[in-house]
């Protein structure tokens, strides 16, 4: 079965060079198809993947195929709400038949009730995340994309709201005001905790600072490891019946008891999954790795790898197609976590159905296998290198050719023009074999 997902407008294949048409990405179920996108800063890598996921979760809720969508997001965009203070008090001149009528009622009421609970709680919100589906894009209907068209309305598109769960952990604010900022009733919010159970002992070791050969380190990876024990209380009661002489426990017992006590004061953790078990193929899944979350960067990688267990068995066992999207990929390459995740979906995602798509500025540094392994390569307003250009047009046929290289502009208008002119435009290559310039699906979402 092939589920069609709305990519953008390209050209139609005629004689004349402006005739447009609406391209489609055939997704087939059971099998996967991976995307990379590239792209300097501010032409909307970040609004073209949240386009896309939209997308993709409307197109499997139409065929009736729910897929487990799993967005990582690294950051929290202030300007989107100041962007929205300002529309509302610009359109405020206007007549509320007017407004509602470019806007719809609903999202006018929506809008309303986010600039209401911006004002009540000022110094706690603002900072709406890169992905806040469950708030309508007014920005798309406002701003004019030439003399008679929003942004939204030359792709036929209106402002709309998507179920969204997001997945906080640490939080470092109020779940209510993560929730108010993101769409408030449309998102809902968890504090993820990690349950003890997922936890392997090499976590634990790094965990405790436990040296590998230390006899403390020996016996609680046997309790933890060999025996399965993960309950830090159970594991505390062993440690102890362990010991020769129980009223004076040694240093060894002491050293398992401080790891454990760790562990259970950690908010990271608990007895209990709130995690896992709450990611849904009913709503957009948010992994929140934004100033909201209280997070190393090493933990990210390590979340990050545990979804990709998580998925791997999801996939095997129910065959639901699953979407990892990852912006800003090049964070999740510098650990060793990181790096074994995208390599086990790049390697292992196609043949069960677990999609990888991504968007970076820079493949420097990056893995070939990144590109090798997309089936599909997005441009997103204009590559931030020259060298990627040289990478992509050994990779792609007819790339150099479609793709104007990234030369420097020479004049500061010529700079301004460009940027107006590609922002949210590209070009897409098709299997890596057709490449053709499209103007990316515009989302419906903040
Ligand atoms: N229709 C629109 N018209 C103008 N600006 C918009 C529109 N939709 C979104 N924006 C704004 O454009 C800005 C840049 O977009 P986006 O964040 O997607 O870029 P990016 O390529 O991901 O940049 P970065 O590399 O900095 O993350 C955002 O702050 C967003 O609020
Ligand atoms: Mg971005």
């Amino acid at each position: 079965m092939d589920i069609n997902m709305f990519i953008g407008i390209g050209r139609a294949d005629s004689y004349k060079k402006t005739a447009k048409t609406k391209r489609y990405v055939k997704l087939s179920v059971g099998e996967a198809n991976h995307m990379i996108f590239l792209g300097k800063s501010g032409y909307g890598k970040t609004t073209l993947m949240r386009g896309l996921v939209e997308e993709i979760y409307i197109a499997h809720q139409m065929a009736k195929v729910p897929a487990l969508i799993i967005v990582l997001e690294k950051k929290t965009d202030h300007t989107k709400s100041e962007k929205i203070m300002a529309i509302y008090e610009e359109e405020s001149y206007n007549s509320e038949k007017k407004i509602i009528k470019k806007y719809g009622e609903w999202v006018w009421e929506y809008i309303e009730s986010y600039i209401k609970l911006q004002n009540q709680h000022k110094r706690n919100l603002g900072m709406m995340g890169d992905f806040a589906f469950g708030v309508p894009n007014i920005i798309g209907k406002f701003y004019k994309y030439d003399d008679k068209n929003t942004f939204l309305g030359r792709q036929g598109l209106q402002p709309y709201v998507f179920p969204t769960r997001r997945f906080v952990f640490r939080p470092r604010r109020r779940k209510e005001y993560i929730g108010m900022d993101n769409g408030w009733h449309m998102c809902k919010v968890f504090e993820a905790k990690i349950p003890y159970s997922r936890i392997p002992f090499s976590l634990l070791s790094s965990f405790g600072s436990l040296g590998e050969q230390t006899l403390y380190a020996q016996r609680l990876k046997n309790i933890w490891e060999i025996e399965g024990i993960k309950d830090p209380d159970k594991v505390i009661d062993i440690a102890l019946s362990h010991e020769k002489n129980p009223d004076n426990p040694s240093s060894t017992y002491f050293r398992i008891a401080e790891t454990m006590n760790r562990l259970k004061n950690d908010r990271l953790f608990s007895k209990t999954d709130t995690f896992f078990c709450n990611l849904s193929t009913d709503a957009i899944n948010v992994i929140d790795f934004s100033s909201n979350s209280d997070l190393t960067h090493e933990e990210e990688s390590l979340i990050f790898k545990f979804l990709v267990i998580h998925a791997i068995k999801v996939a095997s066992q129910t065959r639901t197609p699953i979407y990892f999207v990852v912006d800003e990929v090049q964070n999740m390459l510098t650990t060793e976590h990181g790096k074994w995740a995208i390599d086990k979906i790049l390697r292992e995602g196609r043949s069960m159905g677990i999609n990888l798509i991504t968007a970076t500025q820079y493949m420097y540094g990056l893995p070939q296998s990144l590109l090798m392994g997309a089936s599909h390569v997005g441009i997103i307003g204009r590559l931030a290198s020259h060298s990627d250009w040289k990478v992509l047009s050994k990779l792609i046929d007819d790339f150099e050719d479609s793709v104007e290289p990234p030369d420097p502009v020479s004049t500061y208008t010529q700079y301004e023009d460009f940027k107006k002119k590609m922002k949210f435009k590209g070009w897409f290559s098709w299997d890596k074999a057709y490449t053709e310039r499209i103007e990316f699906r515009q989302p419906q979402s903040l």
